[in-house]
């Protein structure tokens, strides 16, 4: 048997190139999305064994239930790509607190509940290595995405600190910060009258997760997703203040009153 790969959020964006990736390295793919355009997976990816699930993470019992279908495959897991997330545009008294929770069960709740399964998993068999997608909003505070960047400073330390809980173990642990990506992302996140709104100057998806599973397969703490101006970007943020970096992100994130 091929070595398996799950890969969360693998229907579109960075996702999708990451399962590609790891295909191309003769893994087999399950792959995880909450709509059922996961089920075109196997067609997306011919020549490799794609076993496409459908679940939607913002839902603990979906969660849970994904993870037992992966354990009746009776397969070893040796790569794990938490991928899937959202954001949500606006001001934060603008916005939904329903929209806002659904949003921290996906980015968070869902992340760390397939972290535990997975880390148990890994231990157990004394190898692995798990990737988590995070961003470059991990490194400055988001306004009009309020909500957003801390979820992903939440992911990029919980990475950091679980990869110095399992290196004891074999298991090895990498964050992946992509800088704004051409994706659906923005789009869905409702953020068409901003800067975010158009893709044209953004990273490209293969780019990103390229960088992101050779960062893996290196066995590297963290990366950085994208081009040299994403990685300077990174840079700037290591040696500014928070209040500068908020109003730099706010320039680009706030709504405009374009159409
Ligand atoms: N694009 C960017 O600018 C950017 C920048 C930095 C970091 N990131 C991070 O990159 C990751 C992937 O984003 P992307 O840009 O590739 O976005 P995307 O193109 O919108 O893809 C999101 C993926 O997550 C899945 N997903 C969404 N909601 C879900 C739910 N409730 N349950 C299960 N799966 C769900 C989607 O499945 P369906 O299609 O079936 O809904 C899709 O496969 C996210 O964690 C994001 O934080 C993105």
């Amino acid at each position: 048997m091929k070595p398996t790969a799950l890969v969360t959020g693998a229907s579109s964006g960075i996702g999708f190139r990451i399962a590609q990736q790891l295909a191309t390295r003769g893994y087999d793919i399950i792959g995880v999305g909450a709509s059922d355009r996961i089920l075109e997976l196997p067609q997306k990816l011919p020549g490799t064994t794609v076993i496409p699930l459908r679940a939607d993470l913002t839902d603990r019992e979906q969660v849970d239930g994904l993870w037992r279908e992966f354990e009746q495959l009776g397969r070893p897991l040796n790569v794990a790509a938490l991928n899937a997330g959202a954001s949500l545009g606006g001001a934060f008294i603008d916005t939904d607190i329903e929209d806002e929770l659904r949003l921290l069960a996906l980015n968070v709740t869902s992340q760390v509940i397939l972290a535990k399964h997975i880390s148990r998993a890994m231990v157990a068999q004394r190898s692995g290595r798990i990737l988590i997608t995070t961003s470059l909003s991990a490194t400055t505070p988001t306004p009009y995405e309020s909500i957003y960047g801390p979820t992903r400073s939440f992911m990029y330390s919980f990475a950091q600190g679980l990869r110095e809980e399992l290196r004891e173990h074999g298991v090895s642990v990498t964050a992946l910060l992509p800088g704004a990506t051409a994706t659906e992302f923005h789009d869905r996140a409702g953020m068409q009258q901003t800067k975010f709104g158009d893709n044209s100057w953004k990273n490209d998806p293969e780019l990103v997760a390229k960088l992101g599973v050779e960062a893996l397969f290196s066995g590297r703490d963290h990366v950085i997703g994208g081009d040299r101006g994403t990685r300077w970007a990174a840079l700037r943020n290591k040696f500014s203040s928070e209040e500068s970096k908020a109003k730099r992100f706010a320039q680009d994130s706030k709504p405009d009153e374009r159409d």
